[in-house]
């Protein structure tokens, strides 16, 4: 195992990385060179087609409550007799980390490139960011939860009929410590096509 030099952090880096639950994060986020930094790697990946088929809003400061709010809004129009302690959850949902990217995916028919390609694209989005995120210091927990699936939450927070968020990634710093998760047995998931 000898990896290029300038690369034993990046190594080191992906196998030691987790997430951590957003109510673990607190401030300071990311600057404004940090963030441009992150979403400039972030939009670096395989893309069949060159179509960008995916967008992100950034959810700072006030906007975090503000989506926040919408959220509870949603959820108590939905069941008025929530608990007061349940919709201040999610009037805090967006708020626990500094900076929340919601990443959009834009995947739509299109004559030569799969809807599927353009999907996991985003999802490479995704992770490009957390990579970049974590490279620069910071902890991150890349979430959906039911917000995500809500078109009726996605249209208030601007998203077309056929775009769907492929992730929240939250980012902030470490507040607390992190549990890793057991890791998938390679040799349950590896197989070798016969000769
Ligand atoms: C598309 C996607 C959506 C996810 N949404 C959630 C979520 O809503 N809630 C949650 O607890 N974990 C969610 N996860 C899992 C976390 O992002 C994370 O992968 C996991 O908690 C720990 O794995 P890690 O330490 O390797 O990052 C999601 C993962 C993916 C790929």
């Amino acid at each position: 195992m000898n990896p290029r030099p300038e690369f034993n952090e990046t190594i080191a880096l992906l196998k030691r990385r987790r997430s951590l639950p957003p109510q673990g994060m607190k401030g300071p986020g990311p600057s404004p060179a940090e963030v441009e930094l992150m979403l400039t790697i972030a939009a670096r990946v395989p893309d069949h087609g060159k179509l960008a088929p995916w967008r992100f809003i950034l959810f700072e400061g006030l906007a975090r409550e503000r989506a926040g709010a919408i959220a509870a809004t949603l959820l108590s129009q939905d069941d008025p007799s929530l608990p007061e302690a349940r919709l201040q959850a999610e009037r805090t949902r967006f708020s626990r980390a500094p900076l929340v990217v919601g990443v959009v995916s834009r995947a739509a028919p299109h004559v030569k490139i799969p809807e599927w390609e353009q999907q996991l694209s985003a999802g490479a989005v995704c992770m490009s960011l957390v990579i970049s995120a974590n490279a620069l210091g910071f902890v991150t927990a890349w979430l959906t939860e039911w917000c995500a699936y809500d078109r009726r939450f996605c249209a208030a927070i601007g998203l077309a009929p056929h775009e769907r968020i492929a992730g929240f990634v939250h980012i902030g710093r470490a507040n607390m410590a992190s549990e890793d998760r057991p890791r998938p047995d390679l040799a349950a998931i590896v197989s070798r096509f016969p000769a």
